[in-house]
């Protein structure tokens, strides 16, 4: 979705840590930087707020979630953002289950399907991911599908997912490399 002439792009970066100046927070940090036009980052980290999906069913033919709660907010900036960033620390192969809770609520997009209401997707997507673990080929992959999935429900192609394992040891400030991921992602998200 590229904004009409005047309008700046909007980003949401929804994040997942329970670490407010951990791994996750720094790489988050790093883009926002490096981002023009309107960002906002909001974590998704503990929130007793939003109540989990129940799989009524009811998003199957209504176009909205039937529970009421601060979620509704958070889906409302998602349809008014054109870029949606997700940043999770890995934890057992996957993101957060606290994050995981509040993001399967995001069942209302991917109903769309049976709704036949699915829309083409014109947003950009990104993925930020932080692993403790040495880098080895596996590490993200649970999450990178999870969260793909969920940015494809939101109308959002994915680019190349930023992943930093290793923080165990090092953070971004000795990653250079991960530096330079970041900066190209902003390239891509501010094209
Ligand atoms: C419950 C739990 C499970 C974890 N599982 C993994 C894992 O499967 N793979 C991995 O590389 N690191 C794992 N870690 C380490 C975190 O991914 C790592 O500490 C990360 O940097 C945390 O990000 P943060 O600083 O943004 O909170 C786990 C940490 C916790 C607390």
């Amino acid at each position: 979705m590229t904004p009409a002439a005047g309008q700046e792009h909007r980003t949401l970066i929804l994040t997942g840590s329970p670490r407010k100046k951990g791994h996750t927070a720094s790489m988050t940090d790093y883009l926002a930087q490096r981002l023009t036009g309107q960002t906002e980052i909001l974590s998704l980290d503990d929130r007793r707020d939003i109540r989990p999906c129940r799989d009524c069913r009811y998003c199957f033919t209504h176009g909205e979630c039937c529970i009421k709660d601060a979620m509704e907010e958070i889906c409302q900036k998602l349809e008014q953002a054109d870029r949606i960033v997700f940043a999770a620390p890995v934890y057992f192969y996957n993101i957060p289950g606290s994050m995981k809770s509040v993001l399967d609520r995001l069942q209302v997009y991917w109903a769309a399907v049976l709704r036949g209401d699915k829309k083409e997707p014109v947003k950009k997507g990104g993925l930020l991911l932080a692993g403790g673990a040495p880098e080895f080929p596996e590490q993200f992959t649970g999450s990178i599908q999870t969260l793909k999935c969920m940015l494809d429900d939101l109308g959002a192609v994915c680019e190349e997912p930023v992943t930093m394992g290793g923080t165990d040891k090092k953070g971004l400030s000795e990653r250079p490399d991960v530096q330079a991921r970041l900066k190209r992602l902003a390239d891509r998200l501010n094209a």
